[in-house]
This record gives C-alpha cells, sequence and structure tokens, in this order.
C-alpha cells in the first residue's frame, strides 16, 4: 500500500502548454532553432527604477515578513492606481498584496466556494483556472464560445442557460488571454446584470489591463457602480505591466469584508507576499509609467506585424488583437485543427506555439501566438510558416 494523494490532487490535469514547451526544450537540447511564439509572459525586464528599488530594500534590511494584507505604502499605489486609472473608487481597505494574480485567483476562489458550487468561465479561457476552481473544491463550468469569422464573441445568453442553484461566481478576463479581445461595456453590463439577478461573484482578472491597443478601452466591470464593485473580485499584478512575471507580486481588489477574509486566506497561504518586492512595486506604481508605455508601444508594433503576416497566409482568418500580446486565428480545417498544426509547426519548423484546445473545446480550430518576442523572431516564424503551408 502507498499513501494516497487527494481526490482533488488526482483530478488536475497537466497543462498542455507545458507539455509542448518541454517537447520544443528537448528539440532545442538536439540542436534545433526553436522560434518562441508560445512565451506567456514579456521578453522585457523590470524597469530600471525598480530593480533599483528591490536591491535597496534588501541593503536596507526589509526582509522581514510584513502584514498579510500588504504594505500600506503599495495598498495605497494600488488603491489610486485603481481610482485614477480604472475610474472605480478603492480605498486601501479593499486591497490584499498576493504572490502573483496566480495566488490572488487561488484565495479568491477559497473565499467564494463551498464544495461542488460551480463557477462559469467563458470559453476561450486561460487553463489554469479551471485547475484553481478545482483546488477549491468547486466545480468550473466551461461555456463555449462561437467565433465569427475568426473573432470570438462573448455571448452572455450562454453563460445564462448555464446558471444553476450551485452557481456561484463568473470569471471574466479582459483584456482576454489568448484571443486578445476587450470586453466593450455593454458586453460588461450584461454580465453584471446577470451576477447581480443570480447574486453571483464575477472574478475579474485584469492582468493584461494596460496592454491595450489602437481604439480599444479597458473597462473593469467593477466600474458600472458600487453594487457591482461590491459583488467582483478584481485581480491583477504586476507581472505582464511591468514585465515583472517572475517577481511574483498581484494583488486583489475586493469590499472591505471580503478582503478582510482573502487576506487570511493569503495569510495561511504564503504568510503574506515578498516583502522587498512590495517594496519595488511601490517604485513601479511611482516611477514605472515611461517602461511600460515603450513597452505597450512596442507590443503594439508586434502584434501589427503578426496581423499583417497572418493576413498573408490564405484562409487563416482572425481579428487584429485589441490588447494583451496575443493573436489568436482560426485555422483553415485543411491545416487540421490547432493541435495538430501546433505539433507540426514544432516537429517540422521549430516554431512553438499553443493551440487553442488549451482554452476551451470551443477553441479547438485556433492557434495562439504569442508577440512578446522580438519582431526578427515574428517574422522568420511566418517565412517558416509560408513554406511549411506552401509545401503541403
Ligand atoms: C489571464 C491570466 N491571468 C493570470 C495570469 C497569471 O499571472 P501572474 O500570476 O504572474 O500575475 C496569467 C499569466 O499568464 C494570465 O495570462
Amino acid at each position: 500500500m502507498t499513501a494516497r494523494l487527494s481526490t482533488i490532487a488526482r483530478s488536475l490535469g497537466g497543462s498542455s502548454v507545458v507539455e509542448s514547451r518541454r517537447r520544443a526544450d528537448a528539440l532545442a537540447e538536439r540542436g534545433v532553432r526553436i522560434l518562441d511564439l508560445g512565451a506567456g509572459e514579456p521578453d522585457f525586464e523590470a524597469p530600471a527604477p525598480v530593480v533599483e528599488a528591490a536591491v535597496r530594500a534588501l541593503r536596507d534590511g526589509c526582509g522581514q515578513y510584513v502584514d498579510p494584507r500588504g504594505l500600506v505604502a503599495l495598498r495605497e499605489r494600488i488603491a489610486s492606481f485603481e481610482t485614477m486609472r480604472h475610474g472605480h473608487a478603492v480605498t486601501p481597505d479593499r486591497v490584499v498584496v498576493t504572490a502573483g494574480s496566480f495566488c490572488a485567483l487561488s484565495i479568491a476562489a477559497r473565499a467564494i466556494l463551498d464544495p461542488g458550487d460551480e463557477v462559469l468561465i467563458p470559453e476561450p479561457f486561460w487553463g489554469p483556472y479551471r485547475n484553481i476552481v478545482q483546488m477549491a473544491g468547486g466545480v468550473a463550468v466551461a461555456v463555449p464560445g462561437e467565433a465569427d469569422d475568426g473573432r470570438f464573441v462573448f455571448r452572455p445568453e450562454a453563460l445564462a442557460e448555464r446558471v444553476t442553484e450551485r452557481t456561484r461566481a463568473i470569471v471574466i478576463n479582459t483584456p482576454n488571454n489568448p484571443t486578445g479581445r476587450v470586453l466593450s461595456a455593454a458586453e460588461l453590463r450584461a454580465v453584471a446584470d446577470l451576477a447581480t439577478a443570480h447574486d453571483l461573484w464575477i472574478v475579474a482578472d485584469e492582468v493584461y489591463s494596460e496592454l491595450v491597443f489602437g481604439d480599444a478601452v479597458h473597462r473593469s466591470v467593477a466600474t458600472l457602480g458600487p453594487e457591482v464593485a461590491d459583488r467582483t473580485i478584481v485581480v491583477n499584478s504586476m507581472s505582464k505591466t511591468f514585465a515583472m512575471t517572475g517577481w511574483r507580486l498581484g494583488y486583489c481588489v475586493a469590499r472591505p469584508d471580503a478582503a478582510v477574509v482573502l487576506a487570511r486566506l493569503n495569510h495561511y497561504t504564503v504568510r503574506c507576499a515578498t516583502s522587498f518586492v512590495q517594496h519595488a512595486a511601490v517604485a513601479a506604481f511611482d516611477e514605472g509609467w515611461q517602461a511600460v508605455e515603450e513597452m505597450r508601444q512596442s507590443y503594439r508594433r508586434r502584434g501589427a506585424l503578426v496581423a499583417e503576416r497572418l493576413a498573408r497566409l490564405p484562409g487563416v482568418r482572425f481579428a487584429p488583437p485589441e490588447g494583451t500580446f496575443y493573436a489568436f486565428p482560426l485555422l483553415p480545417e485543411a491545416w487540421g485543427d490547432g493541435t495538430a498544426f501546433a505539433a507540426r509547426l514544432l516537429e517540422e519548423a521549430g516554431i512553438l506555439a499553443s493551440p487553442g484546445a488549451a482554452y476551451g473545446a470551443s477553441a479547438r480550430g485556433h492557434l495562439r501566438f504569442s508577440f512578446a518576442t522580438a519582431p526578427a523572431v515574428i517574422a522568420e516564424a511566418f517565412d517558416r510558416i509560408e513554406r511549411l503551408v506552401a509545401a503541403g
């Protein structure tokens, strides 16, 4: 007999995105030059003042535990950022600083779910939502999406059809990974109305809030009024905005009584987010914005390059990304589904991209290309794709 792992732990599936990365690493070890359009993180380093502040904090002896809610100075910065940038009144007592938005989402799930409670997640969605809900004992209900000419349409009526007595929450992610879509005010209103009608939570993942292009405007569902804000847990992080993925710093914004519970869950999970990184994050909010704007402009140009190259591929349908650093085209049927084509891309052309099925069954015909990489890599990857497709 061997000691048994828990039912929840055993139910967690592995990540197909991690699998393809391992396969790419194995090919790279055999000498294949991999062009990486799979990365879900910025290819920039954190802004210089942030690095300086982290080093200074360490030298100044700021390495102790801090309040599980986070440093007061940081919660103040986050509160004023959310108030000024995203337009909903946030006070520091609504903010809990966490170890990245992974941790923020995990404690949010544990704060609102009892065993067997259901969470609606519209496809296509970032895969870990499903696992995070499962880890909290909940049931992730994937709501199939529909693409119109390659562009996923947000369908509140599909969400409404899946509401049951056990439904507790809806997850929305705007700007969206993987589609690059930004939800409009009307789409957010539809989510808010549904949540209000059924007394549900809204978990609003806004980690790409600062990465929007052209006419697109990021709106937080929490701006739709205090009664909506009070049933919303906004999740954001330093990862994408400030190119700080490995630093592990994020936060939740929730109504004060929920924030107290979230802080307790944070405490019993990680005790507190890393103290000196919190000092660095204060510097990011104070001095990091010029770097953020430069990175955003760079993603915008790279997104335009990807769109231009996708438009040259016969039969590929897509919507130019409105935000994030992803494009999510629908492939022609003749190429096989996204999983088959992604495998071919890797094996025959040395290109890493993420198959649509990783984001929900209704996205299986799509492929996610990340453009958080150098324009020369993007150009070479699309040259290789053109040759592969032309060879049949
Ligand atoms: C939509 C979305 N949410 C959350 C995360 C997690 O980010 P972090 O924990 O680094 O804040 C990611 C990372 O790829 C993401 O794409």
